[in-house]
């Protein structure tokens, strides 16, 4: 049977599987490199990282498998990083990742000066820190030697895709992140190219998510002992790609992500704009269109909380017993370790706890954490519901999803029945579908989810349990206004 190899180039590491047409999975491993924060609220990796990874990763999937039987590579990535190459193809500086918050200065003159009309109608959004442009003009002004060197901008997985195949490319997925692609018409922008300084000669050629960009290069085929025929294809965004590979594609589906940011994506066949201004409004990787809200630290505060603070790894033995506290708790935290995105649009946001007494427990505290992301997530939900929304049901994946104590808050505090799908590996899961589409297994994505995703749990909200939920988030949505300006300040 044929196979199919979905790479997710996430920020805590790579993912790596390995999927029968059929989308069972033979083997699957990640390999894992360094975020470097050079300065507060920055945030950056080595691309050629990502790219050794990847050979590692791929030969360690493919040991002991049948190579012959691989007809296709495909990505979910983390969007928005800025990659920069010269003329000789090499790296110009690290990549500017999506959680980075150095260009306030850069998206308040793109929000204030070009205006939000303005950059709506070119582009369908509105600026955020993380975004690709504001980090273009950032390079501009502040590093002009290395912006004149720019032959080519890419995003992280167009950078491996590159490095396999020697395809520049994109899919209009994870390009809808840059701030630099007319969303509804899936072009390049050229008002923005102008805005950037930059020409569409420098940004790579836009491919559908399941379009074949171009076959493995010689090289690599023969290091990974696969054929120079292996299709390599565009792959998506990582939400994009997690929504395929939990079956939220066509009208109307959503998928709550609880991966380094959690996100809140919500699936659609006509393009629409966020008319608040707090969802991004992208394409889809299914080639249709999706609202949706990020929240830059989800299962990262989760991490930063066990593993940083309390040092330890074992979560669910932190998490024993917190079931019985379920909307109980009176400490409050606010996720926003490296500011926010959706909805505050703040880089100067930061992590707070609230609430604490002399009888405040770990175990609260812990509590806290996933019910602050959780809250979070929440104020997506309200953004979608602003926009005339609907959303009955969502399916949930990410390394956070792991929880089965995090899957229960998520389902009480959004009120909602939250599906499960049999693997929580969605961009990886999703990357290997495209890759099956581009290869001719499945004639459209919608197609390949129907015949692949399976649904293992349905997690149902209690009503007592989501009406006390209902009171804890009408306080925590008091706090982040009332802290703002101290926010600023420090
Ligand atoms: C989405 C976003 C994050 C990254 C994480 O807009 O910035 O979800 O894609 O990898």
């Amino acid at each position: 049977m044929n196979t199919y190899i979905g790479i997710d180039l996430g920020t805590s590491g790579t993912k790596f599987l390995l999927v029968t047409g059929n989308g069972k999975i033979l083997a699957e491993n990640t390999q894992t490199y360094d975020v470097f924060y050079p300065h507060p609220g920055w945030s950056e990796q080595n691309p050629e990282d990502w790219f050794a990874a990847a050979m590692r990763g791929l030969r360690e999937l493919l040991k002991g498998q049948d190579k012959a039987a691989v007809k296709g590579i495909s990505f979910g990535g983390q969007m928005h990083g800025l990659v920069a190459l010269d003329k000789d193809d090499n790296v110009i500086r690290p990549a500017i990742l999506w959680n980075d918050g150095r260009t306030e200065k850069q998206t308040e003159y793109l929000n204030t000066i070009i205006g939000k009309e303005k950059l709506s109608a070119y582009t369908g959004n509105i600026a955020f820190a993380g975004f690709t442009a504001p980090k273009i003009l950032w390079m501009k002004r502040e590093e002009p030697e290395n912006f004149k060197k720019i032959a080519k901008i890419m995003l992280p997985k167009d950078f491996l895709a590159y490095r396999l195949s020697g395809a520049f490319c994109t899919d209009y997925s994870d390009a809808s992140g840059m701030l630099l692609l007319d969303v509804k018409n899936r072009r390049w922008s050229k008002e923005m190219c102008e805005i950037c300084g930059i020409s569409e000669q420098q940004l790579p050629k836009l491919y559908e998510s399941y379009e074949v960009v171009g076959t493995l290069k010689e090289e690599i085929a023969e290091t990974l002992g696969l054929s120079a025929d292996v299709k390599v294809v565009a792959g998506a965004g990582d939400n994009a790609a997690a929504a395929v590979g939990t079956g939220v594609v066509g009208e109307g589906g959503c998928n709550i992500s609880l991966g380094t940011s959690g996100t809140l994506f919500v699936s659609a066949t006509s393009y629409r704009e966020d008319k608040i201004n707090a969802l991004h409004s992208f394409c889809h990787a299914d080639g249709g269109w999706h609202l949706m809200g990020c929240i830059l630290s989800a299962a990262s505060c989760n991490a930063w909380w066990s593993d940083k603070i309390l040092q330890t790894n074992d979560y669910a033995k932190e998490q024993e017993g917190l079931e019985e506290e379920l909307g109980k708790n009176d400490v409050y935290f606010l996720p926003y370790l490296m500011g926010e995105r959706s909805p505050h649009n703040d880089v100067n946001a930061r992590g707070a706890f609230i609430g604490m007494r002399p009888d405040t427990t770990r175990k609260q505290m812990t509590l806290a954490v996933l019910e602050g992301v959780a809250f979070a997530l929440r104020d997506c939900l309200e953004a979608a519901k602003k926009n005339g929304v609907k959303i009955e049901r969502t399916k949930l994946c990410g390394g956070g999803a792991k929880s089965p104590l995090w899957r229960k808050i998520i389902a009480n505090v959004m009120d909602m029945p939250v599906d499960i799908p049999q693997t929580e590996q969605g961009p990886s899961y999703g990357g290997a579908m495209l890759a099956m589409v581009g290869c001719g297994e499945y004639r459209s994505v919608r197609e390949a989810a129907d015949a692949i995703v399976r649904i293992k749990e349905t997690l149902l909200p209690d009503r007592e349990i989501a009406r006390r939920y209902a009171e804890k988030y009408d306080n925590f949505r008091l706090l982040y206004p009332a802290l703002k300006d101290a926010f600023s300040e420090i």
